[in-house]
């Protein structure tokens, strides 16, 4: 008999994938699209993918809560489903292979239990439960082992907090002689899967989100990676506005570069 952890697990691995498949048949297609903020584009395709997982999972766990991106907070219920329905909006609309379905899964606590990212382009499932290992498609992950100056890192300049670009440049700045180069690829939770599977050596970014980072942050944690704020204290989705992943010798080598430098470090 299926125990109620691989149940959930189960039930939001199939929505993700469902979800997915929303996206894949809409992507390069005519949409809709709006202006969310300044930088921000809003498509239908976010809300409608939205309300198709908020409703799947509510019908699945009916003592759920939801905080979802686009207009759903209910932060009290277990599990409480933390849900970006398209991460990477911007490359969506503009028809960028390269963005997401996340999931995060919380069961009482601040940290999540579980965590689930689709990439329905490539058809990258990653998915996490803690205790129990990080997967992608189904095979074991792990953050590199290779030094730092080996690594491609990633991370993203602060596109909604414009008066903050100064301030992430000069960090940026402080990093880049000792990596072999930056991607700015426009999806955090993609970042994050991605320096869980050792594909970048790091990745940084201000003003991120829960939804944005709940799901990546178990993957990353469970892949043997720490997620900590650039104050170098644990991450914590809820409240750091601040995040840095990877490799725990490489999150301390980046924190120790920036505190050196003398550049204020908010979390
Ligand atoms: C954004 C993407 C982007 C990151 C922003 C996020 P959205 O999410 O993840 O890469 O730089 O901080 O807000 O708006 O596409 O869901
Ligand atoms: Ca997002
Ligand atoms: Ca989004």
């Amino acid at each position: 008999m299926k125990n109620t952890d691989e149940i959930l697990m189960n039930t939001v691995i199939s929505t993700a994938l469902k979800a997915g498949d929303i996206l894949r048949t809409g992507f390069r297609q005519r949409f809709e699209v709006e202006q969310k903020s300044a930088h921000d584009l809003i498509t239908e395709y976010d809300t409608t993918v939205q309300q198709f997982i908020v409703e799947q999972l509510s019908k699945a766990f009916p003592g759920a809560g939801f905080v979802a991106e686009e207009e759903h907070f209910s932060t009290k219920g277990d599990p409480l489903l933390v849900i970006d329905p398209l991460d990477g909006t911007n490359n969506f609309a503009m028809g960028i292979p390269q963005f997401c379905v996340s999931i995060g899964v919380f069961t009482g606590d601040r940290q999540p239990k579980a965590g689930v990212v689709y990439n329905p382009v490539l058809e990258e499932l990653y998915h996490a439960q803690v205790g129990k290992g990080a997967y992608l498609n189904g095979e074991p992950i792990h953050v590199t082992q290779e030094p730092l100056k080996d690594t491609l890192i990633a991370t993203a300049l602060p596109f909604k907090f414009r008066d903050k670009v100064d301030w992430i440049t000069q960090l940026l700045l402080h990093v880049y002689p000792e990596v072999m180069d930056i991607r700015r690829l426009g999806s955090a939770a993609l970042d994050i899967c991605y320096t869980a599977a050792g594909i970048f050596g790091l990745y940084f970014e201000y003003g991120i989100n829960a939804w944005d980072t709940a799901a990546g942050v178990c993957l990353l944690r469970e892949a043997g990676g720490v997620a900590l704020d650039f104050s170098g204290q644990p991450y914590d989705p809820f409240t750091s506005k601040s995040i840095v992943v990877g490799p725990s010798a490489h999150v301390e080598r980046v924190l120790h570069l920036w505190r050196e430098s003398g550049v204020q470090l908010e979390g």
